[in-house]
């Protein structure tokens, strides 16, 4: 069972400016930059069946609206990461962790369901943190770099390298990241608020170090994104009884968890604006997620959406919750947690991940670089653009 995927439960627009001096960069049409793979980082917003692969599959309705089935992601179809892939026209990443059927030609996710920044001194079967926190992922990756290497120089017919990247194409790939919520969200259960502040500097130092080790390896192109609005996860609303007045926004999101992630963001980007001076031949693009998804949630029904603290799949009611996916017995009788009909009119698939409608909007609002700072595409996020 998805044990981690109950625990990340645990777990504004520059718009005119952007578009002015987006139209200005496409007056020289730089070409773009065919990036021949991606490299991600991250936890389950990206993560494509790593956590599957090492804890035991996600089970259905997982993946039902495009992968008929559960295919190693918390959301009922694509996540963000495939959008990316598919924008960039790269195939799907497999997950690194997954030893069947992978193929790792055009990259590979070393993302995990769970995954924090720093080490959290925790294992698994207490509140679903991940053991793939990111300093491990990108041992991961090193690992990964220099054996499928060391394969590929010696394979001797070209079938033994299809499913090989090229060693020469590490530094061209697309880096991209996508982890901190849960830093944060583990932060809300172990710590008082002002022991959280004062360890943002220290999380956002650790995602430094993990970038400029994977620079000193030859990585030159990083997209990075920032963190999405905690305090509008439905799973972290569901248990508030008698909140006190301006507890919650005009929109029902927890206005103390999303301060704390704006701060966290905050520190993010200047930290980014740092190593984009001290990391001279990279390019380093920061990615405005955040903002993304709560224009989203501000504006559902403009949108199309239902609710945004609804809940597509898993049935919660006031003395019991089966989390999607899940079978319980309640007073003798069997409840299931499954799907709502229409899951694209959902911003929340589960409570914690948004559904393939949701991440949709959202890249499509992030791809074309309009939050991203500086102001490219991801077609167009490599060095010399
Ligand atoms: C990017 O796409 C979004 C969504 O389609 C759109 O609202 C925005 O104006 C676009 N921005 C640019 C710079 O093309
Ligand atoms: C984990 O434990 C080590 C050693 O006690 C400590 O230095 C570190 O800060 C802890 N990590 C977290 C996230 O609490
Ligand atoms: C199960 O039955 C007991 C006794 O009738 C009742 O108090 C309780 O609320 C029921 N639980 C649920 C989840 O319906």
């Amino acid at each position: 069972m998805a044990t981690y995927s109950r625990i990340l439960l645990l777990t504004i627009l520059l718009i005119s400016t952007s578009i002015q001096t987006s139209a200005e960069k496409w007056s020289n049409a730089p070409p773009p930059c065919n990036f021949p793979a991606i490299y991600n980082f991250g936890d389950s917003n990206s993560d494509t069946g790593g956590m599957s692969a090492a804890f035991g599959p996600i089970p259905p309705p997982y993946g039902q609206d495009f992968f008929h089935g559960p295919a190693g992601r918390e959301s009922d179809g694509r996540l963000i990461i495939d959008f990316i892939a598919e924008y960039l026209g790269l195939p799907y990443l497999s997950a690194y962790l997954d030893s069947l059927g992978t193929n790792f030609r055009h990259g590979a996710n070393f993302a995990a369901g769970g995954s924090t920044i720093r080490r959290q001194n925790e294992t698994i079967y207490e509140n679903g943190i991940s053991p793939f926190s990111l300093d491990i992922q990108v041992t991961n990756f090193d690992q990964f770099k220099s054996r499928t290497s060391e394969l590929y120089h010696r394979a001797k017919k070209p079938f033994d390298k299809s499913q090989l990247p090229r060693p020469r194409e590490f530094s061209r790939a697309l880096y991209t990241f996508d982890i901190g919520q849960n830093d944060i969200l583990d932060g809300f259960r172990k710590l008082t608020m002002p022991q959280l502040k004062a360890a943002l500097p220290d999380i956002v130092e650790h995602f430094a170090s993990s970038i400029i080790h994977l620079y000193e390896k030859g990585a030159r192109n990083f997209w990075i994104h920032n963190t999405g609005p905690l305090g509008c996860l439905p799973a972290a609303t569901l248990y508030i009884t008698n909140p006190k007045p301006g507890f919650f926004d005009n929109y029902g999101c927890i206005k103390s968890h999303n301060s704390m992630v704006i701060e966290f963001n905050k520190q993010l980007k200047s930290r980014i604006d740092k190593l984009r001076k001290q990391l001279r031949r990279a390019s380093i693009i920061y990615v405005d997620v955040y903002s993304a998804k709560y224009h989203l949630i501000s504006n559902t029904k403009y949108y199309g959406f239902t609710d945004p603290l609804k809940i597509c799949c898993g049935r919660h009611e006031n003395n019991f919750d089966v989390w999607c996916g899940q079978t319980m017995i309640i007073n003798g009788s069997e409840i299931i947690g499954v799907s709502c009909s229409s899951p694209a009119s959902y911003i929340s698939w589960d409570g914690v991940h948004y559904s393939q409608a949701a991440n949709q909007w959202v890249a499509n609002h992030i791809l074309n670089g309009s939050l991203s700072d500086p102001l490219f595409d991801v077609t167009h996020a490599c060095l010399n653009h």
